[in-house]
């Protein structure tokens, strides 16, 4: 019998500790700079009402599903799905890769927020954000001639992060995970609520707030704003990653499960809608000041983030503060995640091998540390993390779920009896609509997604 298997599975502290973690691992990158754009280019306003169904038809079954999983096993998922059938296990070592690969890129994302805080108060940036971006600070590493400064734009505070990471996740679930997203949550709220408000009493807000509210109703019949819905729904609640799966794992036999879903799903779409109003009422601003419409100036991701707001902290009152505490809060929203990513690849291998937390956590995490350092601070890992995140996001997220609910609806046919664990320590019932979510429009919705990203790949 391995060391693991004797040694206790280590348990959360409390239902809050689970949430605030849980939550943490949501509110991520997509809730700041993926939720916005994708609301305003499906519909605006009226893109809300896919958003809703998508949440309660596809999102909450999910994510009730891995929750329930993961707690009637305790195991991390490769480990869950072989108990619940052999070749499942593929299944949960395809999510443990992909939770690999992401984390060595997302981590990236939080060294060069943590940068970028330190570049907004001397808004270091200049008077060309784009290419101070684009080439000062994401060729620093790849070119050996230029000033040590710059190449540490990356290198060290990607060391950084890393060792954060690591010294959480030694610390353990609870002492650990637990403690520091009681901190990051709270935190996180708290600054978001003084940008948000910031943000809406700049001038030309509401400009960038009608820009994003005014329903497009025709949007409704539009298959692809459905399908970004979904898309929007799955990547925001870290659903198809094992991610919840696995936190859930360290859950007590009597935790409630759906009431869990339940806050965890409508705290990150609070979330979503809260900095869908920041950013908006940003832009809004920034096509004010330069005499622009909104949707000239309207960006998501990476752009959004390293070039536009910069150029508009430029421009705005208390710019440097505003800009720090944005920055803060990105690196804290991606710190949260990307603790919960590299969990589901220690677990796993704790689970499959009975290692012991703290040298799994500082040989796996480690090396997915390493991979990271290396790769990604030259131009080589930039444009493999563009191909990685493209082929994940499109693909290999929406393959891992469709296959597991595929084999828990169809080929099993075992979604009852985890409709029946979960209904044992909840208030809320679950229903026969769950199975109709799980079973069928699920697996339909992640098809016809799947479908859609290759027909748009031959375009
Ligand atoms: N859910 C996170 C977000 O909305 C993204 C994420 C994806 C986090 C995958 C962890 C794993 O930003
Ligand atoms: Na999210």
């Amino acid at each position: 019998m391995s060391q693991q298997t004797r040694e206790q599975r280590e348990q959360w502290g409390s239902r809050a500790g689970f949430l605030m973690a849980a939550i943490g691992s949501a509110i991520g990158l997509g809730n700041i700079w993926r939720f916005p754009a994708e609301a305003y280019k499906n519909g605006g306003g009226a893109f809300l009402l896919p958003y809703l169904v998508a949440l309660l038809t596809a999102g909450l079954p999910l994510l009730i599903l891995e929750y329930t999983v993961g707690r009637k096993y305790r195991k991390s998922p490769p480990a869950a799905f072989r108990q619940i059938s052999r070749p499942a296990e593929a299944i949960g070592w395809w999510q443990v890769v992909i939770c690999f690969v992401i984390a060595s890129y997302y981590a990236v994302i939080v060294a060069w927020a943590v940068r970028y805080a330190g570049f907004s108060f001397g808004k270091d940036w200049g008077k060309d954000p784009e290419k101070f971006f684009m080439g000062d600070f994401l060729q620093a590493g790849s070119e050996p001639g230029l000033p040590s400064s710059l190449v540490g734009n990356v290198f060290w505070p990607l060391l950084a992060v890393w060792i954060i990471v690591l010294a959480i996740l030694a610390l353990g679930v609870r002492r650990g995970i637990e403690r520091a997203n009681k901190i990051f949550i709270p935190a996180l709220v708290f600054f978001f609520l003084i940008l948000v408000v910031r943000a809406v009493t700049l001038d030309g807000a509401s400009k960038g707030l009608d820009a994003l509210f005014s329903p497009d109703w025709s949007a409704l019949t539009d298959g692809s704003v459905w399908v970004a819905a979904y898309g929007q729904i799955f990547f925001s609640l870290s659903i198809g990653f094992g991610i919840m799966v696995t936190y859930a794992s360290y859950l007590g036999r009597r935790a409630d499960l759906t009431g869990s879903a339940l806050v965890a799903g409508f705290a990150n779409s609070s979330f979503e809608i809260l900095a869908g109003i920041g950013v908006f009422a940003t832009l809004g601003f920034m096509a004010q000041a330069n005499g622009a419409a909104v949707d000239d100036v309207v960006s998501e991701g990476v752009g959004l983030a390293f070039i536009a707001f910069p150029a508009v902290i430029s421009q705005m009152p208390l710019g440097a503060a505003f800009g720090v505490i944005f920055f803060v809060s990105l690196a804290i929203a991606g710190l949260s995640s990307l603790v919960s990513i590299v969990q589901v690849v220690i677990s796993a291998v704790q689970d499959r091998t009975g290692m012991r937390r703290v040298p799994a956590v500082w040989t796996v995490g480690g090396l997915v540390a390493v991979v990271s350092l290396v790769l990604f601070p030259t131009d080589a890992g930039l444009s493999l993390l563009d191909a990685a995140d493209h082929f994940i996001n499109q693909y290999g997220i929406a393959l891992a779920a469709l296959f597991f609910l595929v084999v828990m609806a169809w080929i099993l046919r075992r979604l009852r009896p985890f409709q029946a664990n979960a209904d044992e320590t909840s208030a809320v019932r679950l229903g026969v609509w769950w199975r109709v979510c799980l079973g069928v429009i699920t697996p339909l919705v992640l098809g016809w997604m799947m479908v859609d990203s290759l027909r748009k790949e031959f375009d």
